[in-house]
């Protein structure tokens, strides 16, 4: 992470801000006004957007002195497999609204850094031309349960047949949650029409369509996809379905209260997400960090505690990882990236994080982000 003391970034002019909070006033300033609303956009008066900030405000790191910090050990371990550093790109849909070339720069970008990728269901690009873009790059596929079991099937096999190694299973978001800033904009029915790649290539819902999908039948295409998009109905029993279905790992993204964690464990999954999905379901939910010492406490021992909502630099990572959690997911950041300088921003984006994270873990006298403990941490006065 040096190298970017030593060469500046990108041989010394920097093409983006080092800092999130900059990148995203860049965006709100470069960006088409209703894109830009869309990824910046949470839900109802957005105040769980902002508690997901304030949860890390919070909690401050008490740095520790003379403890050897000269090699810094990032990597982590997850289902077997050892990653670089604790992040992953979290699944963002729709990503052609930020870029012409949406998923498929972020796969390159990710497989660049070592990163791995979560590909949305509501992706542009599809399973298979984003596999093919991050080639080697480890990569994972975040499912939308759809309301129809056969489509449900199709996806699953189809991430399984292109490579991705685990399945994250996003609860949160059967019904799309009340966003001001898209119904204001009247955005949805555009957005609709570019977050269909993995459906109009899907042999069940082509078969679902009946037709070949074209210019004549699309719109009848796309309000079918809205039709099957999320299931309300799904209950704890339903996972059997999918645990039939995939061999390898299954997380459930979304898990906020430790019973839902439990039940989890309890039904054979192998991980969940604690996220309130960038505070973009439900309006006056609780910071999401606020949740994790909880979960990590209720099933720490059992599965792999993953965290997102609101990671913005190195420490909120330090402190995410010290209260629990064996890695983190990062959104919008890397969509803004994405949406100022294509795959090189989504790079820059990478880039800054983890150097960010190696340098603070130096300052802080941690050497090895498998160690990090809630000892760590304190409470801001006042708290
Ligand atoms: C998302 N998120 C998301 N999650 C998911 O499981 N499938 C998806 O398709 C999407 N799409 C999506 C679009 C946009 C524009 C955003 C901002 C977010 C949620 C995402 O994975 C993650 O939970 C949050 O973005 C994390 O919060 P931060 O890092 O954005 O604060």
């Amino acid at each position: 992470q040096n190298e970017i003391y030593r060469d500046g970034l990108d041989g010394g002019t920097p093409i983006l801000p080092t800092g999130m909070a900059a990148l995203e006033r860049l965006a709100q300033e470069r960006l088409d006004s209703r894109a830009f609303g869309y990824v910046a956009g949470s839900a109802g008066t957005e105040s769980t957007a902002r508690a997901n900030l304030e949860a890390f405000g919070r909690r401050r790191i008490v740095p520790r002195m003379l403890r050897d910090v000269a090699v810094r050990d990032l990597s982590v371990e997850l289902f077997g497999r050892r990653l670089r550093s604790p992040l992953l790109l979290g699944p963002v849909g729709v990503l052609t609204i930020m870029h012409p070339e949406g998923e498929l720069a972020v796969a390159r970008a990710a497989a660049a850094e070592q990163v791995p990728m979560i590909l949305s269901t509501a992706s542009s690009h599809s399973i298979e031309q984003v596999a093919q873009a991050g080639g080697e790059g480890p990569r994972w596929y975040q499912l939308y349960w759809p309301n129809d079991r056969d489509l449900a099937a199709s996806f699953v096999q189809r991430a399984h047949d292109s490579g991705y190694e685990a399945l994250v299973v996003t609860l949160d978001t059967h019904t799309l949650g009340w966003r001001p800033r898209d119904l204001d904009q009247a955005y949805l029915p555009f957005l609709y029409g570019i977050g269909v790649a993995n459906y109009f290539t899907d042999p069940v819902f082509q078969k679902l369509v009946g037709d070949p999908i074209g210019e004549t039948n699309r719109d009848r295409a796309i309000a079918i996809w809205a039709r099957l998009f999320g299931d309300p109905s799904l209950t704890w029993d339903d996972l059997p379905f999918l645990r039939e279905r995939w061999q390898g790992p299954i997380v459930l993204k979304g898990i906020q209260h430790p019973d839902d964690a439990r039940r989890a464990a309890d039904a054979g999954m192998d991980g969940v997400v604690v996220s309130n999905h960038g505070g973009r379901q439900v309006d006056g939910a609780a910071g999401a960090l606020d949740a994790l010492p909880a979960v990590a406490e209720a099933v720490g021992d059992r599965l792999t505690v993953l965290f997102d909502s609101g990671i913005r630099s190195g420490s909120d990572v330090i402190k995410a990882l010290a209260l629990g959690a064996k890695a983190v997911l990062l959104g919008r950041p890397y969509a803004y990236g994405l949406g100022l300088a294509g795959q090189a921003g989504v790079r820059h984006v990478i880039r800054c994080l983890l150097a960010d994270l190696d340098i603070t873990m130096a300052t802080s006298g941690n050497a090895r982000v498998a160690d990090l403990s809630p000892d760590l941490l304190t409470t801001a006065p006042g708290h």
